[in-house]
């Protein structure tokens, strides 16, 4: 017999003589004579209620069927006389698939912190908040692809080990098959790269976006999505070394056609979790406002999840200039204050977290765009503006995320892109194809990236990184 599965089973609203579902015990409480089991397969936060009738199975079954054992259930679907379920799943026969000994196994049905799961990681997608959390993962992507491919944009697989550091930020894993307890050198006794692999220095990737631009500049409108891997040391709730991006190229978009697609783009995937994930969204939403009941006032979301997903969704961001976001931040209260743990006095800054938060949480409380920053500050690649002093970079700024989105018109004109390979010390020939682009038929262009994570964060509310990707890679930890 076919196994139903149980999203299916419980949105059916009329009594059925026989059905199969398979799943993963949460609890079995009970009576003297009847036990009530609470059933999950992971296709909805909800699970179904099994009613075993003692009298009809071997005890010895009974003792098996835990939370955490995997169990495989005949029987029919009837009208419930409790209180919580329109149906329940009258038992005829129960097979244990595999028990999980309650002495030993270590999801219990009580409330476990997030720090504990993220010890068993193996285990806990079983739990409500990490199903959930995936669920709403697996939609955004799919609408990530969704909306692409409405927009007549191609999906292009950028290379994960590549020879170039698209940042220039210096924060690369090498790749190597070269013997680390016996590296040969050349003659200038530095590593000889003419021995690896590749006859050179590889790293994993930090960013697809070089590659994107390649493809854009014939293609049109392409984007990539993929992992990149990043070895900055940064043990915040914000970073891993190990994240998904997406990053769309398109060419003839200037920056401004580059903020509205990120806009539009970021809207339309929030609204498809909205959509598609109201169960998983009222769980975590409620999990949340618990969670925040602990927190001082002052840090607790103004707004409950959903509220604030909408309110997203509805509202267009606000858009102004590095210039202007610092003179807001001088004349702030906090700045003024003395507040900030870093104080903003000159033009020329980078902007740290604080300051983000307090111009997207404090002053505008929507999400900010922020463009035209120094040049020093920025990418290699970013066009500059005709002061000489800006370039036509953007950061996306969310609430109680920060920096959400980064990115830019590129610099298409041949010398000026060389100068700034120049200036941030790359070299050429690690880039001679990315230069030549700019050589035969360069066009204006604009990308920009979006960490995936963040975005599930900011969706499903969770406070930490590391909860929202299935197997977290952060410094000192390799783990599952
Ligand atoms: O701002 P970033 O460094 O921009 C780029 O990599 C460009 N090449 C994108 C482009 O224009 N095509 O990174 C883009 C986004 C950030 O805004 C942030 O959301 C996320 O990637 N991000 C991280 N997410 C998790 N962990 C990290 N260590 C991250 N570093 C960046
Ligand atoms: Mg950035």
């Amino acid at each position: 017999m076919k196994r139903t599965e149980i999203k299916d089973l419980l949105e059916c609203q009329k009594p059925q003589e026989e059905v199969l579902v398979k799943g993963w015990v949460r609890t079995k409480r009970g009576s003297k004579n009847l036990s009530f089991i609470a059933l999950n397969d992971g296709s909805t936060i909800k699970n179904v209620q099994i009613i075993a009738d003692h009298p009809k199975f071997d005890e010895a079954l009974l003792k098996t069927i835990t939370t955490g054992a995997s169990i495989a259930v005949h029987g029919k679907w009837v009208a419930s006389s409790g209180g919580n379920q329109a149906f329940e799943l009258l038992a005829e026969k129960i097979e244990v698939l595999g028990e999980a000994h309650p002495d030993e196994y270590p999801l219990q049905p009580k409330r476990h912190s997030l720090e504990f799961l993220r010890e068993i990681a193996h285990l806990r997608p079983r739990t409500s908040t990490f199903s959930a959390v995936f669920r709403i993962r697996h939609q955004l992507s799919f609408a990530v692809h969704q909306y692409f491919h409405k927009k007549g944009f191609y999906y292009i697989h950028s290379p994960i080990i590549t020879g170039s550091d698209a940042e220039g930020a210096g924060e690369m894993f090498q790749v190597t098959t070269l013997p680390l307890n016996n590296i040969p050198t050349n003659e200038q006794n530095q590593v000889d790269f003419s021995k690896d692999f590749f006859n050179k220095p590889t790293n994993l990737t930090v960013s697809g976006q070089l590659e994107a631009e390649l493809a854009a500049l014939a293609l049109s409108k392409v984007y990539t999505f993929g992992p990149t891997f990043r070895a900055e040391n940064s043990n915040t709730t914000r970073h891993l070394a190990e994240f998904w991006m997406i990053e769309p190229e398109v060419a003839f978009n200037d920056l401004v056609d580059n903020m509205d697609l990120a806009e539009d783009f970021l809207k339309a995937i929030i609204g498809s979790v909205l959509e598609n994930c109201e169960d998983d969204l009222n769980f975590l939403e409620q999990r949340q406002l618990n969670e925040e009941k602990q927190k001082p006032q002052d840090q607790r979301s103004p707004m409950p999840l959903k509220e604030r997903l909408k309110f997203v969704v509805d509202n267009t961001f606000e858009r102004i200039t590095y210039t202007q976001a610092v003179k807001i931040l001088k004349d702030s209260k906090p700045n003024k204050k003395k507040r900030f743990s870093f104080l903003v006095d000159e033009w020329g800054i980078d902007l740290q977290s604080e300051h983000e938060r307090f111009l997207v949480e404090k002053h505008f409380k929507k999400p900010v765009i922020i463009t035209d920053y120094p040049a020093s500050i920025k990418a290699f690649y970013m066009k500059l503006n005709d002061d000489q002093k800006t370039v036509r970079g953007m950061d996306i700024l969310f609430p109680g995320i920060g920096e959400m989105v980064g990115g830019s018109q590129r610099e298409e004109n041949y010398e000026r892109l060389l100068d700034g390979v120049k200036r941030f010390d790359i070299h050429k020939d690690e880039v001679w194809w990315y230069l030549e682009t700019r050589k035969y038929g360069t066009v204006p262009h604009s990308g920009f990236g979006l960490g995936f994570e963040r975005m599930v964060q900011f969706v499903s509310g969770m406070s930490n990184i590391r909860d929202v990707i299935p197997f977290p890679r952060f410094p000192g930890s390799a783990e599952f």
